[in-house]
C-alpha cells in the first residue's frame, strides 16, 4: 500500500496515475473528497484528511510500504515556519506509529539551508525530522523552482501584458516540471531502492532565466514581444499580500527571491544526468498557452 499526500496537486496526481497504472494499491490524502474523486475513480482509496491532525494522519499511514510526504504550501499561514513544522511533526508521528519502512520526500533544491531561504526553510525543519526516524529509509527529493509557477502570472499577462516577478531577468536559474518530479518519487516508490537517509537533487531539462522563460511564453501565447519586468521587492510584497498571501508568507518569498538574486540558486551538485530531466520549458510552455486561452 502507498500512501500520497498533497495527492490532488501538481506532483501527487501524476505520482498517483502511474503507481495505479502499475497495479499499485494507492491512498491518496486531501482534504476534500470532491476533489479525490477522479483518482478514487481510477481505483485509488480515498482519505479525507488534514496534514496538521495527527490522528487523522496516523490512520492515513495505517498499513503503509511507503509514503509520499509533501508539506502544502500555507500561503495564508501568519506564522509559515510553524504551521510547516505543525504537519512535518503530524507526518513524522504517523509514520513511527505506522512503522512506516519508506518515505519519499518532496523538498526543495537550498533545503540545506536553515534560514534566510523562506518558506524552503520549512522543508530544511521537515527534512531534519524526518532524518531522526531510525528505522525508516528516506528519500528527500530537492526539486528546482517549480516551471508551474508560472501559472501564478497569468492575470498579471492578461490584465497588464507583462510578465514579471523579483527574479533578475538574465539570472539562469534551475527550472523543473513538476511532472518530471512526480516520475522520479514514483520510480523509487516502487523501486523501493532506497536505504537510510539520502538526498537526490532535480534540476530540470536546463537553467533558464526570466528572460528567455518570458519569451518561450509570449511565442506561445500569441505575444512574441512579451516584455519581463523585474519587480521592486516592496512592490512585489505588496501584489502577494493583495493575492491573499498572508505578510509572513510574503516576506518568505521576498527572502528566498533575494537570496537566489544576491547568492544564485543555492542547489549543491553540479548538472548531471542524474540530475536533469527531461521535460523542456517550450514543452511546458504548450500547456501553459492552452491554460492561458481557456
Ligand atoms: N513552487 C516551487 O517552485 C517549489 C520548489 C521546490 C519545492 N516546492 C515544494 O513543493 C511542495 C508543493 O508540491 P505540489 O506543487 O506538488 O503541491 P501543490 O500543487 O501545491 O498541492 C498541495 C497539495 O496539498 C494538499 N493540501 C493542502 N493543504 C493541506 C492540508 N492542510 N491537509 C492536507 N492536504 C493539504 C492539497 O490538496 P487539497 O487541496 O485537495 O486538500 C494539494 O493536493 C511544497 O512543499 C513546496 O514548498 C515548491
Amino acid at each position: 500500500m502507498y500512501v500520497i499526500t498533497g495527492a490532488t496537486g501538481n506532483t501527487g496526481q501524476h505520482i498517483v496515475r502511474t503507481l495505479l497504472a502499475k497495479g499499485a494499491r494507492v491512498r491518496v490524502v486531501g482534504r476534500d473528497a470532491e476533489r479525490l474523486k477522479p483518482l478514487a475513480a481510477l481505483g485509488a482509496e480515498p482519505f479525507v484528511g488534514a496534514a496538521g491532525d495527527v490522528k487523522s494522519m496516523t490512520r492515513a499511514f495505517a498499513g503503509a510500504t511507503a509514503v509520499y510526504t509533501l508539506v502544502p504550501p500555507p500561503y495564508s499561514a501568519p506564522q509559515v515556519r510553524n504551521t510547516q513544522n505543525a504537519v512535518s511533526q503530524t507526518y513524522a508521528e504517523a509514520i513511527i506509529a505506522n512503522q512506516v519502512r519508506y518515505v519519499v520526500n518532496l523538498s526543495s533544491a537550498g533545503a540545506q539551508l536553515a534560514q534566510d531561504f523562506g518558506p524552503v526553510n520549512g522543508l530544511h525543519d521537515h527534512e531534519q525530522r524526518l532524518n531522526q526516524i531510525g528505522d525508516t529509509h528516506v528519500l528527500h527529493l530537492r526539486a528546482g523552482f517549480f516551471m508551474e509557477n508560472q501559472f501564478f502570472n497569468i492575470a498579471l499577462i492578461r490584465a497588464q501584458g507583462i510578465n514579471g516577478s523579483p527574479l533578475r531577468a538574465e539570472l539562469a536559474i534551475p527550472m523543473i516540471a513538476t511532472q518530471d518530479i512526480a516520475a522520479v518519487a514514483a520510480q523509487h516508490l516502487l523501486a523501493l531502492d532506497f536505504s537510510g537517509k539520502s538526498t537526490i537533487e532535480l534540476l530540470g531539462q536546463r537553467d533558464i532565466s526570466m528572460q528567455e522563460v518570458t519569451r518561450i511564453l509570449g511565442a506561445a501565447i500569441g505575444k512574441p514581444d512579451l516584455p519581463y519586468l523585474q519587480f521592486g521587492y516592496e512592490d512585489a510584497r505588496a501584489a502577494m499580500v493583495g493575492m491573499g498571501l498572508s505578510a509572513d508568507m510574503a516576506d518568505g518569498y521576498i527572502e528566498l527571491y533575494r537570496y537566489i538574486n544576491d547568492h544564485g540558486y543555492p542547489q549543491l551538485e553540479a548538472r548531471s544526468v542524474k540530475n536533469t530531466t527531461p521535460t523542456r520549458f517550450e514543452d511546458f510552455a504548450q500547456g501553459f498557452a492552452a491554460v492561458y486561452g481557456k
